[in-house]
């Protein structure tokens, strides 16, 4: 199964924005895609994302520089290559780069490359995705938080929390948890009409939000989960992705929506009394990236009673993982490929997570394409929670739907955890 030709090229993702899209074809004609998404609230701690910085060429997003690094020096240390061997390939992708965060050849390049191989892979060997990457291991359809609603960098700064998400609780299967959230996202959108908000979508497809202030989101995702028939608390709850990073200056948190500023410990109090007057299971990114005491101060607070995740804070990188399990930090990972740059290491941060009994939710970018990988990476992972953005918009429904297409495919192996997911980090 040897590697016989790799060939990159530039295609476009769902803002319409310049990536990468990575062809690798095996001695026996198989070939594998890759295609790479990209973040805009983007962590300071995430692997590179190369670009070509030439203001005259698609506002300096094109990435002409990485797919040359693919077609040239890259597609001449594959070839020849067993496609099966990931951890081989990525090791040699990791080695060829030679820096600390894929600085040189960039992570969108790699990543490209290694998600190509693994799709070839399991394509000469005969296997669906999610079971060549999983061993066959993998029989877990993760349970989604779905976008409701977008914000922050999302969604111009209309308020200031960048994903207000759903949850459904009592979901007693993968496509149950789908036909709630279609239920209260189209209702949510008729409440916005009614009540003359509609604005239509952020990056994500979750509405774009007309509202004053953050807290009269919450109140109407309350209001929009009760009109849709499902009790908000017990049915459905709520989860956010503060991306608190964008709100910190150094010093302090800023919102625009009302304007305020707050201290760490204020922001703590404000973070811990949302989530004693709101239906909220879980927080992401409550906290800056670089604020690892605030983190083990809000995680001392509320480790057994919400599900607090970090996303800028750990970057899917190993070795910040490991700094946040010595901190007692948080209790969940989010995990993007593109933020490590390759299959092996992605994988390697969801069992680290795992074994130490946190929970990994892999998740997409704002900047997304119509590739599949994370539905196929959360089941063989068996990671339990997936975040893809919200319920409608081509890049985010071919997600949600492949996990249908997998769930058919396992069949009566397939299992589904809901939100029992939870018992193993919360006291509830
Ligand atoms: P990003 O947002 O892809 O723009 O970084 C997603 C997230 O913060 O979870
Ligand atoms: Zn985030």
């Amino acid at each position: 199964m040897k590697i016989q030709s790799v060939d990159a090229y530039q295609i476009f993702d769902s803002r319409g924005n310049p990536t990468v899209e990575c062809v690798i074809t095996g001695a026996s004609g198989v070939t594998g895609v890759g295609r790479v998404p990209s973040g805009a609230s983007t962590g300071q701690y995430e692997a590179l994302e190369l670009r070509d910085e030439d203001p005259l060429r698609f506002g300096g997003r094109s990435v002409t520089n990485a797919i040359e690094h693919i077609n040239g020096e890259i597609a001449a240390a594959m070839i020849g290559s067993d496609m099966r061997n990931q951890e081989a390939l990525d090791a040699r992708l990791i080695e060829l780069d030679g820096s600390q965060n894929k600085s040189r050849l960039g992570a969108n390049t790699v990543l490209a490359v290694s998600l190509a191989a693994a799709d070839a892979a399991s394509k000469a060997t005969g296997r669906a995705l999610y079971e060549y990457l999983g061993n066959g291991q993998g029989s877990l359809l993760p349970l989604p938080e779905i976008q409701i609603i977008g914000g922050g960098a999302h969604a111009h700064w209309r308020v200031d929390i960048q994903d207000f998400l759903l949850v459904v609780m009592n979901a007693v299967s993968y496509e149950d948890s789908l036909k709630v959230t279609y239920d209260i996202y189209q209702k949510a959108g008729d409440l916005l009409v009614q009540q003359g908000r509609a604005m239509g979508v952020a990056d994500e497809g979750g509405y774009w939000p007309l509202f004053e202030t953050n807290t009269a989101v919450l109140d109407f995702l309350v209001d929009a989960i009760d009109a849709a028939g499902y009790v908000a608390g017990r049915d459905c709850m709520i989860s956010l992705d503060f991306a608190a990073s964008d709100l910190y200056d150094g010093e302090c948190y800023r919102f625009r929506v009302p304007d305020g500023r707050f201290t760490s410990d204020e922001f703590i109090d404000l973070v811990t009394d949302w989530c004693h007057r709101y239906p909220i299971i879980s927080i992401e990114d409550p906290l800056a990236d670089s604020d690892w005491t605030g983190w083990t101060r809000l995680s001392g607070r509320l480790h057994d009673r919400v599900q607090i995740v970090g996303d800028d804070l750990f970057t899917t990188n190993p070795q910040r993982i490991h700094k946040g399990l010595e901190n007692n930090a948080a209790n969940a990972v989010l995990i993007k490929p593109n933020q490590i740059g390759t299959v092996t290491e992605t994988i390697a941060a969801i069992e680290l997570t795992k074994r130490n009994g946190w929970l990994p939710i892999v998740s997409a970018r704002s900047g997304e394409t119509e590739d599949t990988f994370i539905a196929h990476l959360a089941v063989a992972t068996n990671a339990g929670q997936i975040k893809v953005g919200s319920f409608a918009r081509g890049e985010r429904m071919a997600k949600w739907n492949e996990l249908i297409r997998i769930g058919r495919a396992l069949g009566n192996r397939a299992r589904f955890e809901g939100a029992r997911i939870y018992d193993r980090i919360l006291h509830r």
